[in-house]
């Protein structure tokens, strides 16, 4: 049966990476068709964000992306940067405001971002295919065939499974297999922790947030530590989450403002005091009590040995808590691991083994912190493929 429809390029989902790419490749004149199977486009981009979308961070650098191959996102982050996104953004009247930590929101609505995109999308007369599943995808004499469309490139930007109640899958493993490229084993990152055991007793904690640092290997992260019912969530932890393996500690340092000696120095200058009030100047009241106990801090500071407290004080720094795991891609704001970079181009995202295929977005093992560096790379990686296609 002879196609009834060609185009230039196919790009398989209209999330934040599909939908740049369409756009800028549809622009450059090409014809080009994309497919979701959900109802509507950009779903993840309308949830993210609070529903202001953190669209992107003025701090983007390849440093905080996690990759088997560090270098991989170099080429495109540099190439299409967080200023480039963020003119798009002003050029459609899009008010935005920074947070934090370089993160750029909407003032609005995280729908002005999905809006812009599918006027771009418009503006290079891409036709978007909702509601469409994908089926069977043959390849045959240099051309793919999706249903009764044809094209001569492919472009995989259907995500990670994190949020399968969403409508996330992870067809972009089975196809990139289907095509013979390796794939870097999915996990959940971005992603609260669970306590067991006897750190269970912290879950009674549940809705405690402390400034902290927490560290998980290498990396280390100044920002609010939750905890929840289940065990550990809050920006901190969520960021340590993509670099923690199981069985491996989460170290948090509840108390990163104080001088050494601080515990000594309070039992000193007012030996009547009682340790959970002096830890409760530097933590929520509940949780200095909580961790007075577990220290076994009792009666006032002049009756704990100098030995206990600077015990107390390093603990306290260097708390190790030991996750029985995490809530999983239910909860995880995004998948690590993923298409292997090995198997793509970084300046086009091409597959080096099968012309024409590509890989764009959280479907390649590349991964950003928390922040808006997921949407630079989902936006970044979709125009560096449009470049080649
Ligand atoms: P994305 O998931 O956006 O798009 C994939 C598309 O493929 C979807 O439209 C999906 O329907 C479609 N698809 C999937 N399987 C399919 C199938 N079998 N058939 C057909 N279509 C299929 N990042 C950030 O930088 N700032 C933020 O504020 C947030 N906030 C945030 C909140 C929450 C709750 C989540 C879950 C995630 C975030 N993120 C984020 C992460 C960010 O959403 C994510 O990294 C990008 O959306 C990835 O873009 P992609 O286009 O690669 O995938």
């Amino acid at each position: 049966m002879p196609p009834s429809r060609t185009f230039d390029a196919i790009i398989l989902g209209g999330g934040a990476a599909g939908l740049m790419c369409a756009a800028v490749v549809g622009q450059r004149g090409r014809r080009v068709l994309v497919i979701d199977h959900a109802g509507e486009v950009g779903k993840k981009i309308l949830i993210s964000g609070g529903g202001r979308c953190n669209f992107t961070n003025r701090d983007t650098a390849p440093d905080r992306y996690l990759s088997a191959n560090p270098h991989f996102a170099k080429s495109a982050l540099s190439r299409y940067t967080a200023q480039d996104f963020l003119a798009m953004v002003e050029r459609h009247g899009i008010a935005w405001h920074e947070k934090t930590l370089g993160q750029l929101f909407c003032d609005g609505s995280a729908r002005q971002i999905v809006a812009m995109l599918l006027d771009e999308c418009a503006a290079g007369e891409v036709t978007v295919e909702t509601g469409r599943t994908i089926g069977e995808v043959a390849h045959a004499d240099g051309r793919f065939r999706i249903g009764g469309d044809e094209a001569p490139a492919l472009v995989i930007a259907t995500g990670g499974p994190s949020i399968p109640k969403m409508g996330a899958t992870g067809i972009a493993y089975d196809l990139a297999r289907r095509f013979g490229l390796k794939v870097v084993e999915p996990r959940p990152a971005l992603v609260p922790l669970t306590l067991g055991g006897d750190e269970a007793l912290f879950r009674e904690l549940s809705g405690v947030a402390s400034d902290v640092v927490a560290g998980a290997g290498k990396a280390r992260f100044r920002e609010a530590a939750l905890f929840t019912h289940k065990g550990l969530s809050g920006p901190a932890i969520l960021q340590v989450s993509s670099y923690w393996r199981a069985r491996e500690p989460v170290a948090i340092d509840f108390v990163p403002d104080v001088r050494p000696g601080w515990l000594l120095d309070a039992k000193r200058l007012r030996p009547r005091a009682l340790p959970a009030a002096v830890l409760a100047e530097q933590l929520p009241a509940r949780l200095a009590d909580r961790l007075a106990e577990r220290l076994a801090l009792a009666g006032p500071l002049n009756g704990c040995s100098d030995k206990a407290l600077a015990e107390a004080e390093r603990r306290l720094s260097d708390w190790r808590f030991h996750p029985n795991g995490t809530e999983g891609f239910a909860k995880a704001e995004v998948t690590a691991g993923g298409i292997s970079t090995a198997e793509l181009s970084s300046q086009t995202m091409g597959a080096k083994r099968v012309p024409g295929l590509y890989a764009i977005g959280e479907a390649v093992d590349v991964t950003g912190w928390l922040g808006g560096y997921n949407f630079q790379w989902a936006w970044a990686s979709g125009w560096a493929a449009a470049q080649a296609l």
